[in-house]
């Protein structure tokens, strides 16, 4: 049993599975791939996040936890790319772990997913809701209160506390809507995506042409009022300083906060089988819209924390309301529309990414392939889990507030960048002459330093969030030993072998 924990994928049999069967459609090119990515990172983060990052984590500092966080990202990158380019096919990181650490870790990467793209979504929606409101209150239009928020959500002093809502209408509706194109199907999706992050990247160059005009020098001082640091350990403080509630501040607590700006580059590779020429488009890919999205954000704060006192901005759509506190209330009707845009692109990817997952591992066995393997006859979409992911990520979306969903999503994806950053060298050993159309550089040192980086950003996020996960985990793993160890593809073929 230990053993077939621990058993291996091998890399023949998965390049075998690669060219038989019931695949998804070829049918993303390079510049499909590179907008997915940016489609996929751009929106929620920087559009909402930034606020209450700056305002409680680290003041103008922020650009400096955006350039934390992208290096962080950068060095898992690299590792995503070597996988993505090796193993082109659905399933992303599930994929490359049960390759290399074995079943049980692919198990966990597989469930941790979950977190990244179906609880992200749902943060993502809420980012979209916000902005959405922002957009109609520019005409005096006012959904009724209830219908605009979580039930609940922090209060200024940092504790959770009823917001009087029933709960996020508009998260709902759009929620519905991309899962209904969603099942539709990846290229008209993809198409949609393009429009969408040409509209994006417009309003984003805009914000940093026009703001730069705004900035005030004097806004970047104190440059770091939180410090530069904020690390801590299941809540106790390691470096830097402490918020109300025990939570880390400084520019590591923000880069672990707004790293959630940079989840997405790594739903390419949950692409991969749908890419025309994925072993060389795949790494472009992911490392393009990794680089194009880290200097835009860098800028995008800069400029944003120097048009307004960081502790001025807005929480809930501090971009386009940095435009009107300096007077450009046309700019915010502007900004509003692209964050709309944006943010509608990052929710299209995350939501494509999930169903593919799921189908990865429902191929393997480890969860009901009636159910998640099932592809539609004519759109060749995995629609019952893309309609599944859609239930689920409307129900969270309305009832739960955006910085908790952000928060988790955001230790689950760490998780997952470690796991892959530690597959890449196991990989290396264990299947020395694999063809490697891309290689990551400095092999054990890049892993290691991705590794390294994504640990700390884990451990400067409030401790409440390791619990989490480790319940998220533990569920799983009983869904593991009752479900999916039974119903091994691998493990079956293994007894038949024997038997
Ligand atoms: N990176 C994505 C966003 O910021 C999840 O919305």
């Amino acid at each position: 049993m230990r053993k077939h924990l621990f058993e291996t994928k091998p890399l023949s049999l998965l390049l075998e599975e690669m060219r038989s069967g019931d695949r998804l459609h070829r049918v993303l090119g390079r510049w499909h791939l590179t907008s997915l990515g940016v489609g996929a990172i751009i929106g929620t983060g920087i559009f909402v996040l930034t606020g209450v990052a700056a305002h409680d984590k680290a003041g103008p500092a922020l650009t400096l936890s955006f350039a934390v966080a992208g290096v962080a990202c950068i060095f898992a990158a690299l590792c995503y790319a070597e996988f993505a380019s090796m193993v082109p096919i659905a399933g992303s990181a599930y994929t490359y772990a049960y390759a290399t650490l074995g079943e049980l870790f692919a198990w966990i990467i597989g469930w941790d997913l979950i977190l990244e793209y179906t609880v992200a979504s749902s943060a993502v929606a809420h980012g979209w809701s916000h902005y959405f409101q922002d957009f109609l209150s520019v005409f005096g239009v006012h959904l009724p209160a209830i219908l605009t928020n979580a039930p609940f959500d922090f209060n200024s002093a940092g504790h959770l506390a009823l917001t009087g809502t029933w709960f996020d209408f508009p998260a709902i509706a759009v929620t519905a809507l991309i899962a209904s194109i969603l099942v539709i199907g990846v290229k008209e999706s993809a198409n949609f995506n393009n429009a969408m992050v040409a509209v994006k990247v417009s309003i984003v160059l805009f914000v940093i042409a026009v703001g730069a005009f705004y900035v005030k020098p004097a806004n970047w001082h104190p440059f770091a009022p939180f410090g530069y640091t904020g690390v801590s350990f299941f809540g106790h403080t390691l470096m830097g300083q402490t918020g109300p509630n025990g939570e880390p501040l400084g520019v590591f607590a923000g880069a672990a906060m707004i790293f959630f700006a940079y989840i997405g580059f790594d739903s390419i590779s949950t692409q991969a089988e749908e890419a025309i020429n994925p072993q060389k488009d795949m790494p472009v890919g992911i490392i393009a819209s990794l680089i194009i999205c880290t200097v835009l954000y860098i800028l995008v704060t800069a400029v944003l924390t120097g048009m307004v006192p960081y502790n001025h901005l807005n929480i809930d759509s501090p971009v386009s309301d940095a435009f009107r506190q300096v007077g450009l209330p046309w700019a915010q009707l502007l900004i509003s529309l692209g964050a709309i845009a944006g943010i509608t692109s990052v929710l299209l990817v995350m939501m494509l990414s999930q169903p593919r997952v799921f189908l990865a591992m429902a191929r393997d066995g480890l969860l009901p392939p009636k159910f998640f393997a099932a592809i539609h006859p004519r759109y060749r979409t995995p629609y019952k889990s893309t309609i599944l992911t859609g239930i689920v990520v409307a129900s969270m979306a309305a009832l739960v507030p955006l910085r908790i969903l952000a928060e988790l999503v955001n230790i689950g994806t760490l998780l997952a960048f470690v796991i892959v950053c530690a597959a890449v060298p196991v990989m290396r050993r264990t299947n020395p002459d694999a063809d490697r159309p891309f290689r990551c550089p400095m092999v054990p040192l890049v892993p290691f330093l991705g590794i390294a980086s994504c640990l700390l950003l884990m451990f400067s996020l409030p401790a409440e969030n390791w619990w989490r996960l480790i319940v998220w985990l533990a569920v799983g793993l009983v869904i593991y030993f009752t479900y999916g160890r039974r119903h091994s593809v691998l493990a079956r073929r293994r007894a038949a072998a024997r038997g």
